[in-house]
């Protein structure tokens, strides 16, 4: 059943040279980008908790677990915390991030295998698993379907899949802004970042992986942000914004903005969705 999967239009989040490039090669843009959400966050559960506690109800021991796309390593660091003896696979692309899950664990006096592959082909045994993660990573596959088949094959029969992303139109406020500024007029035109594996097709793209999806969770988190330095430092991390060559960082941005709207921080939106999902 492919309903709801295609078409898909390229959007820099599946520009595979973007991905593995400038996106997630250092940990430093995805760090700025955390920190500037997290600052700004006033509602909506944590999601590294709210994983954990759908890790525990699915399975309270499970000896192996893979977090795919684990990027700083903040659910594999939680994970490992709460399942001591597990064993645990830390999977990305990127070996820079995944150099920062290594030290984060091993201050956690913890080791994990990291494995530097791409979750489309994962050079992992079949059916070894108990669970695996997905953590909003599977928008950076143009065949989101595809991965999440290569992630199930790697999980044996009964195991679970937590897989997690964001709606379409999350943060389109300040696409809003950053249109209405000028300063990228067709921000808020362009295909959203999320729209390969999002909230309103998650589920079909589970189901068209083969995955029986045992139960969703949908959470809604609002943002303020303090001022135009505060969205400065979250949209120049954000490679949906066409911006003028000159505006290469945080301190020009919010410089530009301020000459082109009030300095108030927007109020935004997204919902972060969970699905967890069986093995057949
Ligand atoms: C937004 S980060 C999510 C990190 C982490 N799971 C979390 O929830 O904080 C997306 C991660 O997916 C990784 N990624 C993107 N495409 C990938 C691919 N084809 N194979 C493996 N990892 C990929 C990136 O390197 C990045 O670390």
């Amino acid at each position: 059943m492919t309903r709801n999967l295609e078409p898909i239009a390229a959007t820099p989040f599946t520009d595979r040279a973007l991905v593995a490039g400038s996106l997630y090669a250092a940990p430093d843009r995805l760090a700025q980008r955390t920190t500037a959400l997290h600052r700004a966050k006033v509602s909506g559960a944590n999601a590294t908790d709210t994983i954990a506690a759908l890790a525990a109800d699915a399975d309270p021991a499970p000896q192996m677990i893979i977090d795919v796309g684990c990027g700083r390593g903040t659910a594999t660091v939680r994970l490992a915390r709460q399942y001591p003896s597990a064993i645990i696979l830390a999977v990305d692309q990127s070996p820079g991030l995944l150099t920062v899950v290594r030290d984060r664990l091993s201050a956690q006096h913890r080791s994990t295998a990291l494995i530097a592959a791409d979750f489309h082909h994962l050079p992992l045994p079949t059916a070894s698993a108990d669970l695996a993660l997905a953590g909003f990573c599977l928008y950076h596959s143009p065949r989101p379907r595809h991965a999440l088949a290569e992630i199930a094959r790697c999980v044996r029969p009964g195991g679970w899949i937590i897989a997690t992303t964001k709606s379409a139109d999350s943060y389109h406020d300040i696409d809003a802004l950053i249109a209405t500024s000028g300063l990228d007029p067709g921000a808020d035109q362009r295909p959203s970042l999320y729209q390969t594996f999002h909230t309103g097709n998650a589920e079909a793209v589970a189901a068209a992986a083969g995955l029986t999806v045992q139960r969703r969770v949908d959470q809604q988190h609002i943002f303020e942000f303090a001022d135009l330095d505060h969205l400065a430092a979250y949209a120049i991390t954000c490679p949906k914004y066409r911006l003028p060559a000159n505006l290469t960082d945080a301190t020009s941005l919010a410089a530009e903005l301020r000459r082109r709207a009030p300095d108030a921080g927007p109020t935004t939106a997204s919902t972060v969705t969970y699905l967890i999902a069986q093995r057949p």
